[in-house]
Order: structure tokens, then sequence, then C-alpha cells
């Protein structure tokens, strides 16, 4: 394998705007040799996303932006994003949509995770509706991200059996360790075509 160091990695940014687990995952896996990516940004709509003390941590930049004014936010992360010469977008529990003009932008160059077998459970409250409608499957799916919410073209999935004594909370948190996992091997999917 060829060992990537400094400058012959691509530059990313991670959004986030919570607890942060599919960053910290994302950021270890960037430390590896082999990895293509560098994590040179982090963006938060929330002050106190615990997933900062990841960014903190590892020496990461980060910028928290007020989402008051949607158009400001994005003016102002295109800034930063541009500053950092980010080539490739990681949406990890980010809970803020981004416009159909930030998008085009960054075609093809954002992706996303989402605990669902998309295209079942798009949205929110995944966890709830899985287990009311009686489905046996859950899971997860990383994805580009494009104009129509969690619709975009499927990067990889990871099935998460769902049992009787479920509740929303102990199957979230089993998809969750199975996100950790799947965000980095989809990461190195795609890039590994570039
Ligand atoms: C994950 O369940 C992800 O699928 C969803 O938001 C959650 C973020 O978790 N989009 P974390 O902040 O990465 O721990």
């Amino acid at each position: 394998m060829v060992k990537l160091i400094g400058k012959s990695k691509i530059s990313c940014a991670v959004f986030i705007s919570g607890r942060g687990t599919n960053l910290k995952s994302i950021l270890k896996f960037s430390k590896k040799n082999t990895s293509k990516i560098n994590i040179k940004l982090v963006i938060s709509n929330r002050r106190n996303a615990h997933g900062l003390v990841f960014a903190k941590k590892n020496k990461i930049n980060f910028k928290t932006i007020s989402y008051k004014n949607i158009k400001k936010a994005e003016i102002q992360i295109l800034k930063h994003l541009k500053k950092n010469k980010i080539k490739f977008i990681f949406l990890a529990g980010f809970m803020k949509i981004l416009s159909k003009n930030f998008i085009k932008k960054f075609k093809n160059k954002i992706i996303n995770i989402h605990p669902s077998l998309l295209p079942k459970y798009k949205g929110l409250n995944t966890y709830k509706r899985a287990i009311n409608n009686r489905e046996k499957f859950s899971g997860c799916t990383v994805h580009f991200v494009s104009e129509k919410l969690d619709s975009g073209k499927i990067i990889l999935q990871k099935k998460v059996r769902i049992f009787k004594f479920d509740t929303a909370e102990s199957l979230a948190n089993r998809i969750l360790l199975q996100e950790n996992k799947l965000y980095p091997k989809a990461i190195n999917k795609v890039l590994s075509k570039i």
C-alpha cells in the first residue's frame, strides 16, 4: 500500500451538531498512513456540541456557525471551506439541511450517514418507525448528498437485526456501533476511485 503523507492527502471537513462519535471514527481513520484524507476543519452549528472535544483533542481547526440566518451561515461556511481548500465534506450528525445552491457547489463531494436502510425511513425517528412497523432489520447507510433529503446515491449499507425486546434507544446504540465502522469504509471506497 502507498504511504500517504502531508500534502498528498485530500483536505476534508466534517460537519456536526452533537455527540460526534462518527467524527471521532473518521478522525481515527484519517490518521492511518493509507488513508487519503486529512481532516482540516470541523464545522458545528452548535457551540456546545460534544463532538468539538474530538476536534480540540486532535488539534483540528473548528468553527461554530450560528444558523439564525441560513443564508449568512452558509456564506460563512463557504468562506472557511475555501480558506482551508476543502475538497470533500462529511456530514456526521449535522442537523441542518444544506441549501440546493450549497450542494451544487460541492456536487458529489458531500457524504452523509443516516441511521436506516435507505430508501426506507428517510428523515427523523428512524428507529421508532422501523420498530413500530415490525421490521426484522434496520441499519445504516452512507450516501452522497443530493438536493432531495436522504435520497442521494448509496455508497455502503450495513444491516442490523431488530429484536423483539428492542427499544428505539437499544436499537440506536447497536446501529451507532455499525455507523462508526461503516463511515470510514465508505469514505475509503469513494476516495480509492480518485
Ligand atoms: C447518527 O446516528 C447519524 O446516523 C445521524 O446522527 C447521529 C450522529 O451521531 N445522522 P454522532 O454525533 O456521530 O455520534
